[in-house]
């Protein structure tokens, strides 16, 4: 069957590393998945006394997420945890209480980062919170990437180097989405 993944980058600048990760992850899949960019620039800051009257641009992102089998969180990390944009996002689509977009979606978490850690205290303070949403997170294989020449090629490929590791990652987590997707 065809799986729908609903992709989070959690850096919304022009440039981002983890937005070309995402979209070199995306080619490195199986053909029987699609993988979709969520758009989270638009949207406000979460504010709980809009949760009666969510924005235009926070209805969209939930059924998004609605429409997607699981969901791919690309991180960088921000003073060791993820970025606000990404914790917006989050919250937005966690409400109002009992309404939220994100309950029972398998996830995959990966990010990079230019710094060594490649952002593993980012992914273990984002899989507290998917924990929290119920929502079923790949735990092996873990991929903590720091960015250096090379890393992707001139094609916007996961460059020569990183791509048998990067494959094996996507081969797992799109078998992990087979296992727990509600389809
Ligand atoms: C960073 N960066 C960073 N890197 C890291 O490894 N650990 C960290 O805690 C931080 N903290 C941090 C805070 C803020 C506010 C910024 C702007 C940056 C550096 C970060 O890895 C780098 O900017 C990446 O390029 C961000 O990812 P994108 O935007 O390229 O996807």
């Amino acid at each position: 069957s065809q799986f729908k993944i609903a992709v989070v980058v959690g850096s919304i600048r022009k440039e981002s590393f983890n937005a070309r990760l995402a979209e070199g992850l995306s080619r490195l899949a199986p053909s029987n998945f699609t993988f979709s960019k969520l758009r989270i620039d638009d949207l406000p800051l979460y504010n709980q006394d809009d949760d009666g009257n969510q924005a235009e641009a926070v209805k969209r992102l939930k059924s998004e997420i609605a429409a997607a089998d699981a969901v791919l969180f690309v991180t960088p990390e921000y003073n060791r945890s993820m970025p606000g944009v990404l914790k917006n996002a989050i919250d937005h689509a966690s409400r109002p209480y009992g309404q939220s977009a994100w309950a029972g979606k398998p996830a995959g978490v990966i990010g990079a980062s230019i710094g060594s850690i490649g952002t593993a205290l980012s992914q273990q303070h984002l899989r507290n919170v998917l924990a929290y949403l119920d929502m079923p997170t790949m735990g092996q294989p873990e991929a903590f990437i720091q960015v250096k020449d090379g890393l992707f090629d001139d094609n916007g490929d996961i460059g020569a180097g990183s791509r048998e590791f990067l494959q094996k990652w996507v081969n797992a987590f799109a078998a992990f989405v087979e296992r727990h997707a509600k389809v």
